[in-house]
């Protein structure tokens, strides 16, 4: 064999600022199958990644929580790590951007760019939030575009009209962060000046190791002309000084890419690995960035520019891969689509996700739609019709008639002859990220090896006594059939196969274990590797994620909580009332029903979904605070005339909001 190749790979860092998501997913396992695979052919393949933990939004996401950010970035990690090993995840390494290793790496950079004549201060003149005392991120502007007028748009961009401009174009701009009318003020900025490297980043697009569309855009930006990149902030930001300053932080996009390097000097660190043989020299090392193809331009221009500036090797190649779509179209949080990994990993298992997500993967960048209904269909017929079911369409006659031993050989030799000669076909569709390619190939073998078994018909021949031979030789071929594609697919349904491989009672699978047949063999008891998806099951996923996203959504930005100015929250009539009845209604599992004394506003029936949470007669004659000018509201049971305060997640923890001692029927609450 020849050597084993040293290949480290990266997938983009997630913000530490809220749930890992299907839209993450889908780049962690691209990446995590092309891993899995690489090790599986025998090279040395090593998968870091981290948390990508500072900037304005985590800063003040922190601030809104009442905590600091370190306590959000630890909590978010264990979140993340957690939702990562659901999936199978196989990094070797795990790290943050906020770590020692990452603030020194960072200077380092930042000193050769300066030292190189790279960077360049200036002061510029930016929108400040006088009330906050900080300067706003384009992003925490809004306004109305210059274009079309539209109100409430952000700082950069129009969401109505699509127009990009400038926060200074913006008419009757507010900070996002306070409502003030912010104001502008100069402040010193440090610039790496790109144009610079524009030769040396022309040669590596150029070099086609970059996919064709990537080369393209990045062509387009370098006719555009290579701006300045400002990659410093001012106080207040959660990140790192920059050395030299009191009050500046590098950009949070300067330490992120940064963050691969740290996370594996940390890995090598342990491990006992040479840094520099991974990070100054390309001739013996592999180095692959998985990314999405909205952060191209931080991949393949800036951090080309800050590797070379400080004295780095450039990456072998980057893949950029499109977004996930559901159902045809973004993820969107009322259609129950915009799905965790955790509200999945509630209901499902990873593998079905993961096959079905690498049976769509192509090496570019077109969008991957996850269509539910087809993810049911399509993972019940490949997974558990056609390929599973070869084991156990064979291994129960193995075991009740061979003492589950296998043949000593093959009866039919050419057919996986047939199969091994797709072997480096789908090894080389998995090597370019093929996947649907490589897909395509096994389950048109999977197909094969049915036909192989409905021809020779098992199930019939073991009725005769004289044919006991027959079917010890064609459940032989069947399993080892089945170990060939098991093979194939343990890249990216890992869990699965891990399963078959007890089945087959032979070690690991590696990519050139199917070069023999297993024969003469005895394999262990055959369990179901994977049971069907039930579609009732995925339409909970989506019923979930409509709850669980609403209260609870992604802590991204202050700007994603809406405000209510004074008037609307005194124009919320609330009174204390007290509860003269509690019963239970007829056919709902969760309400029940109030009968409230509201002092001079008289009685009122209002229905509850506090039933796990509270034993009806214990609420009579307890006192409560109702909403009581919501409109009435008519349910199956009857009309709700209000809504009870109450706090909590849900089910059975949930708390009516009591107005305390002293409290009588009808006195308003504010
Ligand atoms: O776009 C993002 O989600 C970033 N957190 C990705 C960072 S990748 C890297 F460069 F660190
Ligand atoms: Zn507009």
């Amino acid at each position: 064999m020849s050597k084993p190749r040293k290949i480290l790979v990266t997938s983009a860092l997630p913000y530490a600022n809220g749930p890992i998501h299907l839209g993450h997913m889908l780049e962690a396992i691209q990446t995590d199958s092309w891993v899995r695979f690489q090790r599986m052919r025998g090279h040395q393949c090593q998968y870091v990644c981290a948390e990508d933990a500072h900037g304005t939004p985590i800063m003040l996401n922190a601030k809104k929580q009442g905590i600091t950010p370190q306590q959000l970035i630890d909590r978010v990690r264990a979140e993340h790590t957690r939702d990562f090993e659901g999936f199978n995840i196989s990094f070797d390494h795990y790290s943050s951007t906020h770590t020692d290793t990452n603030r020194a790496l960072s200077r380092q950079i930042y000193s050769s760019l300066k030292d190189g004549g790279y960077v360049d201060v200036r002061s510029i003149e930016q929108f400040y939030d006088p009330k906050e005392n900080m300067f706003l991120p384009d992003r925490f502007i809004k306004g109305e575009c210059p274009k079309c007028g539209t109100a409430d748009q952000y700082g950069d961009s129009c969401e109505s009209c699509g127009s990009t401009y400038s926060p200074n174009d913006l008419k009757n701009p507010k900070s996002a962060v306070s409502g003030e009318t912010p104001e502008k003020r100069p402040s010193d900025h440090h610039f790496v000046q790109l144009a610079k490297f524009e030769p040396m980043l022309k040669d590596w697009v150029h070099s086609g190791r970059l996919q064709d569309e990537v080369a393209n855009k990045l062509n387009e930006w370098f006719e555009g002309g290579l701006q300045d990149w400002d990659i410093s902030r001012d106080e207040p930001y959660f990140g790192f000084q920059i050395p030299g300053t009191e009050d500046k932080y590098f950009y949070v996009w300067v330490d992120a890419p940064i963050g691969y390097m740290a996370a594996s000097k940390e890995l090598f660190d342990k491990t006992g690995q040479a840094f520099d043989a991974y990070w100054r020299a390309d001739d013996e090392t592999e180095l692959y960035h998985f990314i999405g193809k909205d952060i191209i331009y931080f991949h393949c221009l800036f951090w080309p520019a800050m590797l070379t500036g400080g004295g780095f090797r450039k990456p072998t190649a980057v893949f950029a891969h499109g977004f996930l779509t559901v159902n045809g179209t973004k993820m969107s949080k009322s259609r129950g689509t915009f799905i965790s990994a955790e509200t999945w990993l509630e209901h499902l298992p990873a593998d079905p996700l993961r096959y079905y997500i690498c049976a769509k993967l192509s090496d570019g960048l077109a969008d991957i739609d996850l269509n539910l209904e087809d993810f049911v269909a399509r993972v019940n017929s490949d997974l558990v019709g056609k390929v599973v079911n070869i084991a156990s369409r064979c291994a129960g006659f193995v075991k009740r008639f061979f003492d589950s031993t296998l043949a000593t050989e093959l009866p039919d030799p050419a057919l996986y002859q047939r199969f091994l000669h797709e072997s480096e076909n789908i090894a080389a569709d998995f090597e370019n990220r093929r996947y649907s390619a490589a897909i395509r190939r096994i389950m048109t073998l999977a197909d094969q090896a049915n036909k192989y078994i409905d021809d020779n018909k098992p199930w019939v021949a073991i009725k005769d006594e004289s044919r006991r031979d027959e079917v010890h030789a064609v459940c032989t071929q069947g399993i080892n059939l089945f170990r060939v594609l098991s093979t194939w697919l343990k890249p990216v349904i890992p869990a699965t196969i891990e399963k078959a491989e007890l089945f087959l009672n032979d070690g690991q699978l590696q990519w050139s274990s199917i070069d023999k047949p297993l024969l003469d063999h005895q394999i262990a008891t055959f369990v179901p590797l994977m049971t069907r998806v039930d579609d009732k099951i995925v339409d909970k996923v989506v019923e979930a994620s409509k709850q669980s996203l609403q209260p609870s959504a992604p802590v991204a930005a202050v700007e994603q909580t809406p405000t209510i100015d004074i008037n609307q929250f005194m124009a919320v009539d609330l009174r204390v009332a007290r509860v003269i009845e509690a019963s239970h209604v007829e056919g709902a599992d969760k309400l029940l029903r109030l009968k409230l004394d509201v002092g001079e506003l008289g009685q009122r029936q209002v229905f509850a979904g506090i039933k796990a949470a509270y034993d009806a007669d214990a609420l009579v004659n307890q006192h409560v605070v109702l909403v009581a000018n919501l409109a009435p509201r008519k349910m199956r049971f009857g009309v709700s005339e209000g809504m009870v305060l109450a706090a909590g997640p849900g089910g059975k923890d949930i708390h009516v909001i009591s107005p305390g001692d002293g409290a009588k029927a009808g006195m308003r609450v504010k």
